[in-house]
């Protein structure tokens, strides 16, 4: 979820040709207007066993967020819209927060979270591959109870908390419509991507503004 640029955002779409398939993966953003509505409109659940188009979908999600190098995707953000959320959190994610734990790819149907009572207020940077011209402070539940189906049909239920738990809130935001437009208000920290990228890299330990630097320039930049 760290910082990212325009650049990347503009990605050549790759078709998944298989079983006469055809799912796009072009990232769709808010300031298309022609995606206005997949992106603001809730998603649908999905029902299981899964279709054949929608096994599909999920693997091409996979790839996607794999080429993109984590953190998270929604279906709607690749015009989709089902309940559906892609989640892999590298190694390299890590380096720069102190409260990230990798996380292997995994897919996460019709997903739910209820805020835990006692859960402090957490306010960190986001960013997101379906919104070009902003970033920003958003402010999040520090712990949450999650609950979703994998890819078997198999129900999870977990406390979660730290960075995956922003993640998650991130991504189910994306499943019901809501982007970090919404959540950041008036008095949030915000402004575009460059802006932010220059903020976050100034409130950085100064040890860590090399490895910063580095991560960019590898374009190793993690979204959501
Ligand atoms: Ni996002």
């Amino acid at each position: 979820m760290t910082l990212y640029s325009i650049l990347n955002l503009v990605l050549l779409g790759v078709l998944n040709l298989m079983n006469n398939i055809t799912v796009a993966s072009t990232i769709v953003t808010i300031e298309q207007k022609e995606f206005t509505a997949v992106l603001k409109t809730p998603a649908k659940p999905v029902t299981f066993p899964l279709s054949a188009e929608q096994k599909q979908l999920i693997q091409t999600m996979k790839t996607k967020l794999t080429d993109l190098g984590g953190v998270g995707l929604a279906a709607p953000q690749i015009n989709q819209g089902l309940q559906i959320v892609a989640i892999f959190i590298p190694e390299s994610a890590a380096l720069l927060r102190d409260n990230v734990t990798p996380y292997p790819m995994h897919i996460l149907i019709n997903p739910t979270y209820e805020i835990i009572k006692t859960s402090a207020l957490v306010e960190d940077f986001e960013a997101c591959y379906s919104v070009s011209s902003k970033a920003g402070k958003v402010t999040r539940a520090k712990k949450i109870r999650l609950t979703y189906f994998d890819e078997n049909g198999q129900q999870h239920e977990s406390k979660e908390e730290g960075f995956y738990a922003r993640v998650i809130q991130h991504e189910i935001d994306h499943l019901q419509g809501v982007l970090i437009t919404d959540r950041l208000g008036p008095d949030s920290i915000q402004g575009s991507l460059e802006e932010m990228m220059a903020l976050r890299r100034q409130e950085l330990a100064p040890e860590k503004r090399a490895l910063y630097d580095a991560l960019m320039a590898k374009k190793l930049r993690p979204k959501a």
